[in-house]
């Protein structure tokens, strides 16, 4: 590393700031200089609470003794030469600040040796002033001492608040930055005691495990996302186990830690409805993104950073943290003991307890649209629900008139068989509204409206993603009319709606005659009215730029719509077809939105009641 004064110009374009606040302020400071020289191990030794002693020992590069001294002085960095670089910063420092502003306030000795010098060299500063250099017997790397912070600030020495508090702010920031390297050794002790002494981790889970304890990785489910300008990763806490009290929550952008009260809240957006008022849920949450992208430097501290896209990543992590809570609790078979489990795919643990005992093969079937041939009369054999299901190349061979209805080949026929006898046995519709079913711990419940929304916006997703359009029912034709400002709203959205399924015509200059809806959605006349307007609602309300996020929230929306309205679960071979849909759907627990699809009542909660 070479080390320059910085021109003029890119000095000024760096906001100077107060870098030392506080004790911990210095351990932060020392701790990523380390990092930054590569160091593989990172000592801090505290007394009483970083008044009397900060010391930082790393086996970095090190310094040559010329830099030993040159990087007490403002604006001395090797990170930064040209404006440019200001754009690509992936160090922790790019200022030339910190070192300088540390020997303002206190008494320093730093002792260094490259690795390529035998001799190590000694450097004292005391209030900006250099006091002495000499030659020194020293490992390689740095070993930074500071001594008395603040002696000559006794203002600022006497706003220190007490020792536990000010230990805790160190604690912090030790933390935040351990977080960030699980491969590095970290160590921290205070007035002769070990607080932590972390090896090198095999992966985050494990440096959390060592930081912050078991109970913390045990609660954690996964987060992971990707899009063009950001990608995001890491873990957020389940539900349940959301506290009172603030504490692990952690944003890192790439690999630095930031506050950010507005992704907090796309978190606890997420976390909406899913955890008591007032509670936080841990998360520890790395966004990675091109460094043009951020300005880490609008705080002197740098724990500030401003996204160019700010509403781009919030949507971003929102959809990833609420993805990962559907996934994660389904998951809850993670097992943190078991070290050959934990790269194991943690998706569909438990899937098995959800299938009902008695349940056939054949009754989970992942390409089945239960909505292909919902049956609307009784369940006798060559119900209206039958003809689709034998639909395809060789169905010309059967022949027309009636006949065609009639179940006439093997497949078909053991099929209706295993789906009458199965239905009758073990998924029951209640009240229209729920299905029961016996599972292997207790009585499955099922919320149907929420089932048809995961499967409707399963559906949906799928067929914008591969530019497809999903199959729809014919309805006899429906003019509403909108008005010539909304209707160019419909014009607008013609190809969206194809694809979902709605077979919409412009009609006049203010008119659209609904002509078909998606299959699954409520055919009954008075319903088609009040469902365009809500089409309109839909389509009118604020758009996200980003593709992706865009797709999932149409794909919601209409979900939701499609839900709402849809008829009663009446017959049980409906209920069977709805359960085997939902079964084989990305995720039978939870809708998109989070909101909880089946509850199982356990046989212990059954005796209960008896
Ligand atoms: N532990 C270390 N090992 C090797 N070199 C170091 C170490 N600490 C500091 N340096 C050198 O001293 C320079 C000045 O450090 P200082 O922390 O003051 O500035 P910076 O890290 O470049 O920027 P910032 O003020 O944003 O932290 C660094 O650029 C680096 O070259
Ligand atoms: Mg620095």
């Amino acid at each position: 590393m070479e080390l320059r004064i910085l021109p003029g110009n890119i000095a000024n374009m760096i906001a100077a700031g107060e870098v030392v606040q506080r004790p911990a302020s210095v351990v932060k400071e020392l701790m990523e200089n380390a990092l930054d020289a590569g160091a593989g191990d990172i000592k801090v030794v505290i007394t009483d609470a970083g008044r009397t002693l900060i010391q930082v020992i790393d086996d970095g590069s090190g310094m040559t003794p010329d830099d030993a001294v040159l990087c007490f002085e403002r604006h001395a960095t090797s990170k930064i030469a040209t404006a440019e670089d200001l754009q690509h910063i992936l160090t922790f420092g790019f200022r030339g600040e910190a070192l300088a502003s540390i020997a303002a306030v206190a008494e320093v000795t730093l002792r260094t040796r490259t690795r390529e010098a035998e001799l190590g060299v000694e450097v004292e500063f005391a209030a900006s002033e250099h006091l002495a250099t000499r030659e020194v017997q020293t490992p390689s790397g740095c070993n930074f001492l500071v001594r008395n912070l603040f002696y000559n600030v006794p203002a600022r020495r006497k706003f220190l608040k007490s020792d536990s508090v000010e230990f805790k702010h160190i604690l912090e920031e030790f933390t935040r930055i351990a977080l960030t390297r699980p491969e590095v050794a970290f160590s921290l002790s205070h007035n002769g005691k070990d607080i932590h002494v972390l090896r090198p981790a095999k992966s985050l889970k494990f440096r959390i495990n060592d930081l912050l304890g078991k109970a913390v990785v045990g609660e954690l489910v996964d987060i992971s996302a990707e899009t063009s300008i950001c990608s995001i990763q890491g873990f957020a806490g389940r539900p349940e186990t959301s506290k009172k009290t603030l504490g692990n929550q952690f944003l890192f952008v790439n690999g630095r830690y930031f506050r950010s009260p507005y992704l907090h809240k796309a978190v606890m957006k997420a976390y909406e409805n899913l955890i008591p008022e007032g509670t936080t849920p841990s998360y520890f949450i790395f966004i990675e993104t091109p460094p043009g992208e951020i300005d880490v430097n609008i705080s002197p501290t740098k724990t500030e950073v401003k996204f160019a896209e700010d509403s781009l990543v919030f949507q971003t992590l929102f959809a990833a943290v609420k993805e990962a809570l559907g996934y994660g609790a389904i998951a809850s078979g993670l097992e943190f003991d078991n070290p050959e489990a934990r790269d194991l795919p943690v998706i569909g643990r438990r899937f098995e307890e959800y299938t009902p005992s008695v349940i056939p093969s054949a009754g989970l079937d992942p390409a089945y649209d239960p909505f292909a041939n919902m049956p609307s009369g009784p369940e006798i054999p060559g119900g209206a629900g039958w003809e689709r299901k034998g639909a395809g190349p060789d169905r010309a061979s059967v022949p027309d008139g009636g006949y065609a209805h009639m179940v006439d080949r093997k497949e078909d026929y053991g099929r209706l068989f295993d789906d009458r006898t199965v239905s009758v046995a073990s998924v029951m519709p209640v009240h229209g509204k729920y299905l029961v079913s016996a599972s292997r711990s207790g009585l499955m419940i099922v919320h149907v409206r929420r089932a048809r929304e995961r499967i409707f916006f399963d559906r949906f997703l799928k067929a914008q993603a591969a530019g497809g359009h999903c199959t729809q029912t014919a309805l006899f034709p429906v003019q509403v009319q909108v008005g010539a400002a909304n209707r160019t709203v419909f014009d607008e959205n013609a190809d969206l709606l194809a694809s979902l399924g709605f077979d919409l015509a412009p009609f006049g200059t203010d008119t659209v005659v609904v002509n078909g809806v998606p299959e699954g959605y409520s055919t009954e006349p008075g319903k088609v009215d009040v469902m365009v307007h809500d089409i309109l609602l839909i389509l009118s309300e604020n758009r996200s730029a980003l593709p992706e996020m865009m797709a999932a929230t149409m794909a919601e929306r209409f979900a939701v719509l499609g839900a709402s309205g849809s008829d009663p679960v009446t017959s049980p071979l409906e209920a069977r077809r709805l359960f085997d849909a939902l079964m084989a759907s990305e995720n039978p627990e939870f809708t998109s939105s989070g909101k909880r699809i089946l509850s199982i009542l356990t046989a212990a909660e059954m005796d209960k009641r008896f």
